[in-house]
């Protein structure tokens, strides 16, 4: 053996002394039952507060019954409407300090940092829940978020972790639970965060805030990565054996020596995982890099050392097979007490600010009271994984093995335990911890049905009959045992989920609208017309081919048909119209006289290929094609038509004069104002006509076709600052047009003006201004918020 791994294997042996003595004095009270007849005593304290004897009032009340947690903002005014608010943020923070800051909650200090995040909360949910706002919480989204980190002035690190959750998204294979593993990615950033906000107090000047902030927010990246690509990957079966292997021997180097050994020495991947390895790895790198850059030397050690202690408690377990019938009670339980214990005590070392002097023990005590919980509610997931966990061995083994201790029991003496060896018998901590314990009882009971429930106490809490009985009166009837980070959660699953489920929708919406469109833009030629207009025609029909993205007349498509209900083959001459007026204007646009572009959509621009006065000629010859079409819009009602024709030439005016001032602005210094106003003009206006043309055809009212020219000023803008961005960072095989031209010609853009990090700022301020106008529309707007993160994400 090296010295390196004597030295890790020395870490491991010490924690599984430390463990090994806190289990024998846990066993030792199951053992004795001591922790039913003290539980006994407190539950009897606690209900005093949370059972209310049955009354006629409370049955002439149940007309006002709790509206189920899954309505968010409903749930939250009901809490509110019954006076129930306060206790219920008091016990989920109270919960919180204790379970993720390692508090103790009978500190002065504490009670009053609780006190202040309770108001905050509260503050924060009153001003958010009326009856607009949508059953998601705001902050939930994308544009919360930049929202709140323009408050703190830190909007580049929310463009980089927003940027860097949407890369780990897209990268989670098909073989691991997506939204589990991005919620616990985002949790553990929020977690870190946290952590920090609490280090610090109002002395704390602005700029420095910031500071810390910004580095928690990475900080928190790199160390939430961890999670789904090192547990989740290989407890899930995307790898097979011998990749686990070696990927295990990867993560263990990593630890031992500091640093993720280069990909090289690796060795040669096999299998059919190449690409995923080589992007995580590259991501676990850079991770690493950065929590050890912001490491104090001090930590560093302590650090190295837990992060060691945490993986190899992990592989402990994971390598444990549910058929093998001799482990020991201690092989179950150490592993899972020492990696319960490091996964905590590394946040701390993590974020490098010093606990308090009881805080290493009670982390340490901590642990396994939450991995006992957790399993408990997996035990089925688990079990058909075939996964080792206590519970799961248990229901297996225990008939053959009547030493095995019972997990169930076990947890309720820790919970004993932590009470009154840990929290010295304190009435606030004896609240919130069985709150939590009758919560979990209760939404197990919810999820597999009465039946199952039965069956599942039946076995594990048969042993201690009068302490069950009571803890399943509880069950039924105790009341207030509600947590925030419970229903968090649960939102936190639904928008993950939705926002998916939206996301594909939009995808394949866009790809079969596209495929429609593309086969309807071809200009014919009538037999026998001359051969010269024949090549005006070719000429249009070229520049219509290629791979334009056709957003213009999808955009239009779909808002007319799904949701204005207008006839598919009706609005067809529309969609024609669209995109025959932008493909002119790009021909324009791309002459020497204005951008001089060689490539447009993959291909030589029109100009190239002929001349410019081909290609001139071209441009006005789609107009006006755009203008025949318009004009044989039979499906609807003249005034209607006439009304889009008269709103239509406008528009194609502004954009023009758009085109105008783009070109005057070469070379000068604009404001964020004239910045705007131009890309509105040249951009912004063809989105616009996109969304209102239909909505004009539908005779939508003049309020609506407000609030959608709002959301498509905003839109506009920050696709427009997207092209800028893309032709200062994308390459010409993606884009299918030359990138690096703004510069080249001297143009005035939101880069060559703002720079990259002003640019995106500006993007991501009209994203959520567009975001916040899509509660004005009255329509479905799934769509228009996938467009949305479309339009800022889009690499082409
Ligand atoms: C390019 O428009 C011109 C701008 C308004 C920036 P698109 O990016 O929609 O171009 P195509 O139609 O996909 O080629
Ligand atoms: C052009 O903006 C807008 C119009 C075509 C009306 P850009 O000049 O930035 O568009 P690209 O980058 O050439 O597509
Ligand atoms: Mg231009
Ligand atoms: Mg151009
Ligand atoms: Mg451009």
């Amino acid at each position: 053996m090296n010295v390196v791994s004597e030295r890790s294997d020395t870490w491991y042996k010490q924690a599984e002394q430390k463990a090994a003595q806190y289990f024998a004095t846990l066993a030792g009270q199951v053992a004795n039952k001591a922790y039913a007849t003290t539980l006994t005593e407190d539950i009897k304290l606690w209900q005093k507060v949370h059972v209310q004897p049955h009354s006629l009032l409370s049955f002439l009340t149940r007309r006002n019954r709790k509206p189920e947690a899954r309505h968010y903002s409903k749930y939250i005014r009901w809490l509110s409407d019954k006076g129930k608010l306060d206790d219920y943020l008091d016990r989920s923070v109270s919960y919180i300090y204790m379970r993720d800051l390692g508090k103790a909650l009978h500190a002065r200090d504490t009670k009053a940092r609780i006190q202040r995040v309770v108001d905050d909360v509260k503050n924060h949910l009153m001003r958010n829940s009326g009856a607009k706002q949508g059953e998601q919480p705001s902050f939930m989204s994308m544009a919360g978020l930049y929202r709140w980190a323009q408050k703190e002035g830190i909007e580049n690190a929310a463009i980089w972790v927003i940027g860097k959750i949407r890369i780990v998204t897209s990268n989670i294979p098909e073989g691991m639970n997506a939204e589990q593993a991005v919620r616990k990615l985002i949790k553990l950033i929020v977690g870190v965060v946290l952590h920090v906000m609490d280090d610090m107090d109002d002395s704390v000047l602005p700029e420095e805030r910031a500071k810390r902030l910004d580095g928690a927010i990475r900080l928190g990246y790199s160390y939430g990565l961890t999670y789904p690509f090192i547990d989740d990957l290989l407890d899930s079966g995307v790898l097979n054996a011998e990749e686990k292997e070696q990927y295990s021997q990867m993560i263990r180097t990593t630890l031992m020596d500091g640093a993720v050994p280069d990909i090289a020495e690796i060795g040669e991947w096999n299998g059919n995982n190449r690409d995923l390895i080589q992007f995580v790895h590259e991501e676990l790198r850079d991770a690493f890099d950065f929590i050890k850059r912001h490491q104090r030397p001090d930590t560093l050690q302590s650090f190295s050392e837990q992060s060691y202690v945490f993986f190899h408690s992990q592989h402990m377990d994971r390598v444990k097979e549910l058929s093998n019938p001799s482990y020991t009670n201690e092989d179950l339980y150490l592993p899972v007490i020492i990696k319960s214990s490091s996964s905590r005590l590394i946040v701390r070392s993590v974020i490098g600010s010093d606990g308090d002097e009881g805080f290493d023990k009670r982390t340490f005590y901590y642990g396994i009271y939450n991995q006992l919980a957790d399993d408990f509610a997996d035990m089925f997931d688990d079990m058909s994984d075939g996964a080792v966990t206590a519970y799961t061995y248990y229901l297996k083994h225990r008939n053959q093995r009547p030493d095995l201790i019972n997990p169930y029991e076990l947890y309720w003496a820790v919970i004993s335990f932590l009470i009154h060896d840990v929290y010295d018998s304190d009435a606030k901590s004896r609240e919130v911890l069985l709150a939590r314990a009758i919560n979990g009882l209760k939404r197990c009971k919810q999820r597999v049905g009465l039946v199952k429930y039965n069956e599942i106490m039946d076995i594990f809490a048969s042993g201690n009959p009068a302490f069950n009985r009571y803890i399943q009166r509880m069950v039924d009837k105790a009341d207030n045992v509600d947590f925030y980070d419970k229903l968090l959660r649960d939102q936190m699953v639904s928008v993950l989920r939705n926002d998916r489920q939206e996301k594909e929708d939009f995808a394949e919406t866009i790809e079969t609208v596209r495929e429609q469109i593309n086969r309807q833009l071809q200009i014919s030629k009538p037999i026998g017309i001359p051969s010269m207009k024949e090549t005006l025609i070719d000429a249009a029909n070229y520049s219509l081919t290629g791979d334009g993205k056709r957003l213009r007349p999808i955009l239009t498509w779909v808002m007319g048909v799904n949701e204005y209900g207008l006839s598919p083959t009706g609005i067809l001459p529309l969609l024609r119209s669209l995109e025959y007026m932008h493909t002119a204007s790009l021909i324009f646009d791309d002459l020497p006289s204005q951008d001089n572009s060689s490539s447009r959509r993959g291909r030589p621009t029109l100009h190239q290929l002929h001349n410019s006065a081909t290609a001139e000629l071209t441009g006005l010859f789609l107009i006006q094609k755009g203008i025949e079409e318009q004009a044989s819009l039979e499906a609807f009602d003249p005034k209607s038509v006439l009304a889009v024709i008269r709103y239509s030439s406008q528009k194609a005016a502004d954009m023009s004069a758009g085109q105008a001032m783009d070109l005057h602005a070469k070379g000068k210094a604009l404001t964020l104002e004239q910045l705007n106003t131009i890309s509105y003009y040249k951009t912004g206006i063809a989105f616009e006509a996109s969304l209102v043309m239909p909505a004009i055809l539908a005779q939508a009212e003049e309020k609506e076709i407000t609030s959608l020219k709002k959301y498509s000023y905003h839109a506009g803008i920050a696709f427009q600052i997207k092209d800028d961005l893309l032709d200062a960072e994308g390459d010409l095989l993606s884009l299918g047009k030359p990138a690096g031209l703004d510069v080249e010609n001297n143009n005035s853009t939101f880069v060559t003006i703002l720079g990259l990090e002003g640019a995106r700022k500006a993007m991501w301020d009209h994203y959520c201004l567009a975001m916040e106008l899509l509660r004005e529309i009255p329509r479905n707007t799934a769509f228009l918020k996938q467009l949305l993160n479309y339009l800022v994400t889009r690499d082409k």
